[in-house]
């Protein structure tokens, strides 16, 4: 049965490492991966080419559900073409944030996102993992970080991207989206009551890694 299948959820705002952390811990369980950021990004985007308004809730709403999405060899591919970097531009970000407000388009992905629970496990990454898509997961990870620290690792990201990048602007817009995605009235962005918080302001992705890894297997043995 598929609730019988593990499921570790980590949320938290943007910028705190919640995609690499994911990665590396699923790495080491051999377990799949659900990015679900990459889910409300690709149907922002995919709104955008359509020429329907990211507030067009019931017509973003349908574009959601059938979003003809894969993911193969760590690139995500929308129809045939390879979205990978597109979704990665700040701005779909910002659509993003805006389009995940919509409880309809929340609705919509919801299916999509419990799909993804495949043996022999799953890690999920987002903001509501915890709270509404697994609500009964075993491990429920809040990661943290200072927007200072969170600013700096995405500026330092860009640099080496070779973009162009100002660090007053990006403490700013992760503001902007830290304040629009907890203060939503679907889902907001909040750790479940029985979740683990982890600040990883101070911390290595190593270090972080051991953490949850430990906390896993705690939560084997003693369920
Ligand atoms: O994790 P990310 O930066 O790729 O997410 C982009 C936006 O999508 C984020 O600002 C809020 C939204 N989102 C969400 O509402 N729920 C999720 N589970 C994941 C992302």
């Amino acid at each position: 049965r598929s609730e019988d299948i593990p499921v570790l959820c980590i949320d938290g705002p943007t910028a705190s490492g919640k995609g690499t952390l994911t990665e590396r811990v699923a790495e080491r369980l051999g377990y799949h991966v659900l990015e679900s950021g990459a889910l409300y990004r690709a149907t922002a985007l995919a709104a955008r080419a359509a020429g329907i308004a990211w507030t067009d809730e019931a017509r973003v709403a349908s574009m959601a559900r059938s979003l003809a999405l894969h993911f193969s060899g760590g690139r995500c591919y929308l129809e045939d073409e390879d979205i990978t970097d597109a979704l990665r531009a700040e701005e779909i970000g910002l659509g993003a944030s805006a389009v995940a407000a919509l409880p309809a388009v929340r609705a919509a992905l919801h299916e999509l996102q419990l799909s993804f629970r495949r043996v022999p496990g799953l890690v999920a990454d987002g903001r509501d993992m915890g709270t509404a898509i697994f609500p009964a997961a075993p491990l429920k990870v809040f990661l943290t970080a200072s927007a200072e620290k969170r600013a700096e690792r995405r500026y330092k990201q860009l640099i080496s991207k070779g973009f162009s990048a100002n660090m007053e602007g990006l403490l700013r817009d992760l503001e902007a989206r830290d304040l629009q995605d907890k203060t939503r009235s679907s889902s907001p962005l909040v750790p479940a009551q029985d979740a683990f918080l982890l600040d990883n302001s101070d911390l290595s992705i190593d270090a972080s890694v051991e953490q949850v890894l430990q906390w896993w297997a705690q939560k084997q043995a003693f369920p």
